[in-house]
């Protein structure tokens, strides 16, 4: 039976075209659909070019964030997904949803967490001045970008710092380490210890 994904994104969906390249339709995975925050999100043009089911879960077609996240997770049910793949998705999820798929979201964060949560991590780094800097994927919990890290890399930043060039490294590494992360939960290599919950076995064949 094929591992269901559906992701959500708000924007350009690179990271949505990086899981559709590298995972979908390889080792049993399977993107079914696409939900968006925004009609405009360039993202949704890629989903359908890759023949796949959208839908735009706006917040202001709604009463509020709760009845917007009901329809949202009705939708992502309906389509049976095994794990929803938050992918540049820019908006907070209410605590009903991310109980409803406990353990089954994930999120790419373009900063080294628990560092620069929120929005503009990058700028947030370059602004504080940091040496190193990098990507999280992580389970994604009610607190903002905080669940349990997932897999995490990092770069050193030259001394100049041209905001265009660190973004082009972060999205590289983006695009590598969320289809990775969805490729090595489906595989089953990804577990929360039950008795330290922040912790996050993988079995990549690397690191425990
Ligand atoms: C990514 O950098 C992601 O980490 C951030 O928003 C960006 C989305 O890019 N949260 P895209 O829509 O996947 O191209």
């Amino acid at each position: 039976m094929a591992f269901r994904v559906g992701v959500l994104i708000s924007g350009k969906g690179s990271n949505l075209q990086a899981i559709l390249d590298s995972v979908h339709g390889r080792d049993g995975i399977e993107v079914v659909c696409v939900g968006s925050s925004r009609t405009e999100a360039r993202g949704l043009q890629r989903a359908e070019g890759a023949g796949l089911g959208t839908a735009v879960f706006a917040k202001d077609d709604y009463s509020d964030r709760e009845a917007r996240d009901a329809a949202l997770g009705n939708w992502l049910d309906e389509h049976q997904v095994d794990l929803v793949a938050l992918a540049g998705f820019m908006e907070v999820l209410s605590g009903p949803f991310i109980r409803r798929f406990e353990a089954r979201i994930v999120n790419v964060h373009p900063s080294l967490l628990p560092a620069f949560a929120g929005i503009n991590a990058i700028e947030q780094a370059l602004d504080y001045g940091v040496r190193v800097a990098g990507v999280t994927v992580h389970f994604v919990d009610e607190g903002v970008d905080n669940g349990p890290v997932i897999l995490q890399e990092s770069f050193e930043l030259p001394y100049a710092r041209d905001i265009e060039t660190v973004e082009e490294r972060v999205h590289e590494i983006e695009h590598r380490l969320l289809p990775r992360a969805v490729q090595l939960i489906a595989a089953g290599a990804v577990s929360i210890d039950p008795n330290q919950p922040r912790l996050v076995r993988v079995d990549d064949g690397r690191s425990s």
